[in-house]
């Protein structure tokens, strides 16, 4: 395992650039599974989810080629309908082969994901999409075993308890593309990774509109062609970078990432009083002194994202004043408060809020990474502490940051990668 060691506080000052979305190329990977020709993807993040999904798709005799950063994908010949449990347990965006395998197969056997670091997470939405589509859908010995040939287009709410469902609005696309008749999802999600999603199927030849907005319209087509097709960039990942910024009192700029889609996060961090100025594709963001105190909800996207919860919680731990976040989206989205808190951050967790009473200075410590973007929390923590902080299981972290020591410590901090 690795852990990283960081010392700190320090000032983040540079360039920096940022990678392409993991959650635009996850479910773009799957839909690979709709053609027998090939398909290229290009500026492939070089991530463990990604590396999980590649195997994934091999387990079932795709034949996955990475050159750089350009994968190729050829679902021709003999292909598995089996997504198995040691592969679905460890990366649930494996889910997005249910879809793809159904609709063009027939059939699909996916197993259930189990438990999860971020609270429950059901799918109930994702079989509620293809039953739509006249899909039989049972579950045995933990898989859920979805059947029909063809599909049938139809007409479905998918909104579940906290709102619409990425994943089930992604699944469900992908699967109307091959069913006869028009499919119409309402209440869809409106995240930029589902319009790629939707412009990638496009390209194969899919015909889909509304793709952005809460009502999405596909016409199913007999067949998908191969298409090539250059991914959106990290929102998230961006996202965490002009938080470090903010956090350190640095000055970064941020290339490669795309502006539009961080609306709701840049209007908080000119709350929380740091300056950004936004460009073609690139962003700048400083800050000069401690943070002042802003109220965050995190919601589907336009809204905030609450993959950017932990991240901003870490900044306004160090705020001149209480803050307040509530996580509406997943229901235990906190497990990097208690550490942030052995860190010397005052945050009482009341149900689905946080009350953060902001402290001078935060002091390093040893801590542990729970899940991706809590991990993320810790690193941006460690940057602003005072002394050594050591976050340790950065598995988690390496599933959706590429390098996050390399792009940091280019710009200034100290921070080094330990394996034990
Ligand atoms: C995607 O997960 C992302 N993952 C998550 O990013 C992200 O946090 C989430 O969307 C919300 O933006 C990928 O894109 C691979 P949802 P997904 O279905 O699709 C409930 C990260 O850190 N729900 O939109 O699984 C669910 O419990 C990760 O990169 C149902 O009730 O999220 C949640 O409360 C973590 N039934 C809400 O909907 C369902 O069938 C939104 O979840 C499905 C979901």
């Amino acid at each position: 395992m690795d852990k990283f060691l960081i010392h700190g506080p320090t000032r983040l000052e540079g360039s920096v650039a940022n990678s392409t979305a993991k959650n635009a190329v996850l479910p773009i990977l799957a839909a690979c599974l709709l053609a027998e020709e090939p398909c290229v993807i290009h500026e492939v993040p070089l991530l463990e989810d990604v590396n999980t999904m590649a195997r994934l798709l091999r387990s079932m005799g795709v034949k996955v080629t990475l050159r750089r950063r350009t994968m190729e994908i050829v679902a021709g010949g003999d292909i598995e309908h089996t997504a198995d449990y040691d592969i679905v347990r460890k990366m649930r965006a494996s889910y997005y082969v249910l879809g793809p395998l159904l609709a063009r197969f027939g059939d699909a056997r996916v197993s259930l994901p189990g438990g999860c670091a971020i609270g429950p997470r059901p799918v109930d939405l994702h079989l509620k999409g293809i039953a739509a589509l006249g899909a039989e859908v049972k579950l045995e010995h933990g898989y859920i075993h979805a059947t029909g040939r063809p599909l049938r287009g139809g007409t479905m709410l998918l909104e579940g308890a906290s709102g619409p469902s990425v994943g089930a609005t992604a699944n469900t696309m992908m699967a109307a593309s091959l069913a006869g008749g028009e499919t119409v999802i309402e209440a869809a999600a409106c995240e930029p990774e589902v319009i790629d999603l939707a412009g990638f199927l496009i390209a194969m030849g899919a015909k889909i509109e509304g793709q952005g907005t809460p009502v999405i319209k596909i016409k199913g087509v007999k067949r998908l062609h191969g298409a090539e097709y250059r991914p959106i960039p990290d929102r998230i990942e961006a996202g965490t970078l002009a938080v470090a910024a903010a956090i350190t009192r640095g000055n970064l700029e941020i290339t490669n990432c795309e502006p539009e889609h961080l609306t709701a996060v840049i209007d908080r961090l000119r709350q929380a009083g740091a300056t950004v100025e936004t460009g073609k594709r690139r962003l700048i963001v400083s800050a000069g002194k401690r943070p002042e105190p802003v109220t965050i909800a995190t919601a589907p996207y336009p809204g905030f994202p609450t993959d950017l919860q932990a991240q901003f919680t870490a900044l306004l731990a160090i705020g001149r004043g209480a803050s307040v976040v509530t996580e509406n989206v997943f229901e235990a989205r906190f497990m990097h408060v208690l550490e942030l808190n052995r860190m010397g951050a005052k945050i009482d967790i009341n149900g689905r809020t946080a009350v953060i009473q902001g402290v001078e200075q935060l002091s390093g410590a040893q801590v542990m990474a729970s899940d991706l973007r809590a991990s993320a929390a810790l690193v941006l923590a460690g940057l602003a502490a005072r002394g050594d902080t050591e976050v340790q299981r950065i598995y988690h972290l390496d599933r959706g940051y590429e390098s996050l020591e390399l792009k940091l410590g280019g710009v200034g901090a100290k921070i080094e990668r330990v394996s034990y």
